[in-house]
Order: structure tokens, then C-alpha cells, then sequence
């Protein structure tokens, strides 16, 4: 493709979410965010294996590909990135084709991550993601109970406290006041909109990330300087598994 071809192509699927690099030409310059994903990448690389030969990754909420593309940089053998938006995924697949990566692309929901039972996948991304469910507790259950990875590698969006809450076992009825200290374990709801963005539902801070991974079977490590966690399965699952039964039919998944 010369650069042309490359710049109308990117223009006829924008807008693009990641600033990808293809072949010199940018797909999000002007990115809110500056440039993302990479800044993020270049504070998570170091933290990841570098060599991932012979082994397989789960990409969910793939978006245009930007860590599906680098991990398979990293010689993973097999490489599936899943979304639920059709427009994200023809955005990842242009970016495979000029890049030359082998990465499969499916349409998929993480509330349908049962689908892929069966297949194993040694690491699971979950970035970005969390904050856009109307059920995020659940969405980490089927991923727990369905995809298991050696590695799961987490990121959300965090607002309100940054603390730690080391809480305790229990509390009497009477207890009120641990509820108003900053760092109790909060997620955020938003009825309406947060950053112009109506999928925006959940927002946790940083104590409630850390016990909704483990609440859901999670050993969370965090990358420092980041909104990422690395996460092994603890053994065993504290609560057993997701609560409804898993879809493994072809009825489609709602957001
Ligand atoms: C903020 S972007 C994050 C993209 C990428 N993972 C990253 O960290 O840069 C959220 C992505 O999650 C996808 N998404 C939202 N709800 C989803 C769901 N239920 N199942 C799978 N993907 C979903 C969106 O389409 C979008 O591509």
C-alpha cells in the first residue's frame, strides 16, 4: 500500500480511539489523551514477558489492536482480539494487514467470554473496559470462571481516592463512619455522561479496583505509575464463580 492508500484508508474508518503508527502515517495525532496507548505501553512493556513464544493471548475490548499488535510483536503464538463494536475491530484488521501480524479479530462481548471456552489463552488483557459495563463485577466473574489466564493484565480508569483500605474482617451494624473514610473501597456510578461519553458507568478508585480483582478471584500486582494490575489467579475463587449461567449460544451480547 503506499502512503496514500494507507492515509485514506485510516480517514474512511475514523474516528480511531488508538494512535497507531501505520507505516508513518498516525490514526489519532490529535488524541485527547496524547499519544495513546503508547505512553501507557511504554510503562507496561517492562512489566510483561518479553519473549511470549508458544503462547496465546486474549485481547478484550481490543479496540483498534494497539496491544493485541505488540504482544504478538513479542512472538506469542496465537493472538485474539475481541470488541463489541464492528467499527473498532475493521480499524484492528486494517492495522494487522499493513503491520503484517497474524492476530484474529472477532466480534465478541466479555459477558459472551464462555464462547471460548475450551481455548486456552496463557494471558488475558482486560484494559480499559471495566468503566464502559453496566455490570463489571460479572464481566471479571466470566473471565475468572471461563478463560482462567495464567496472567491477566487489567487496566481501569480510576477516580476519587488513590489510597489503600486495608478493611477489616467484619463490621458491627452500627459502623457508619467507615463508609466516609476516602479510601473505602468506591465504585462510582454515572447516570448521565463523564467525559462526553454516555458508556462511562462505573468509575472505581484505587481500593475498589484492587478488592473487585480479588473479590473475583484475582491476585492484583500493580504496575507503578500506572492504572494497570497484573494478575494471577488466587486460589481458590472467594465467591465461586459468576452468578448467571454462561451463554453459549449464538444470541449476541447485549453491551
Ligand atoms: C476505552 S476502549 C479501551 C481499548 C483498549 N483495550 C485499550 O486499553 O486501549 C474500550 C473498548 O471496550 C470495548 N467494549 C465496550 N464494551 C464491551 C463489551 N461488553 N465487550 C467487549 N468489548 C467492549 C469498546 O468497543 C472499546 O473498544
Amino acid at each position: 500500500m503506499t502512503r496514500e492508500e494507507i492515509e485514506a484508508r485510516v480517514r474512511a474508518l475514523s474516528p480511531w480511539f488508538h494512535n497507531l503508527e501505520l507505516e508513518g502515517v498516525r490514526t489519532a495525532p490529535d488524541h485527547f489523551l496524547g499519544d495513546y496507548p503508547g505512553a501507557v505501553w511504554r510503562a507496561l512493556a517492562p512489566a510483561l514477558p518479553a519473549d511470549l513464544s508458544g503462547k496465546s493471548v486474549l485481547d478484550v475490548g481490543c479496540n483498534a489492536g494497539f496491544f493485541s499488535l505488540e504482544l504478538k510483536r513479542r512472538g506469542a503464538a496465537r493472538v485474539l482480539g475481541v470488541d463489541l463494536d464492528a467499527r473498532y475491530l475493521a480499524q484492528a484488521r486494517l492495522a494487522a494487514e499493513i503491520a503484517r501480524l497474524d492476530v484474529e479479530l472477532r466480534q465478541l462481548s466479555v459477558y459472551d467470554v464462555a464462547r471460548l471456552e475450551g481455548e486456552r489463552f496463557d494471558v488475558v488483557v482486560f484494559m480499559g473496559v471495566l468503566y464502559h459495563l453496566r455490570h463489571p463485577l460479572l464481566a471479571l466473574d466470566l473471565i475468572r470462571a471461563h478463560v482462567a489466564p495464567e496472567l491477566l493484565v487489567f487496566q481501569s480508569m480510576i477516580r476519587g481516592s488513590q489510597g489503600r483500605f486495608p478493611a477489616a474482617p467484619d463490621y458491627p451494624f452500627e459502623e457508619r463512619d467507615v463508609f466516609d473514610h476516602p479510601s473505602w473501597p468506591k465504585l462510582h456510578f454515572v447516570e448521565r455522561r463523564y467525559a462526553h461519553d454516555e458508556t462511562n458507568w462505573w468509575i472505581p478508585n484505587r481500593a475498589c479496583v484492587e478488592a473487585m480483582l480479588r473479590s473475583a478471584g484475582f491476585a492484583p500486582s500493580p504496575v507503578p505509575g500506572t492504572e494497570v494490575y497484573l494478575c494471577r489467579p488466587a486460589d481458590p475463587d472467594p465467591f465461586g464463580g459468576p452468578v448467571y449461567p454462561a451463554r453459549r449460544g449464538e444470541d449476541g451480547g447485549a453491551p
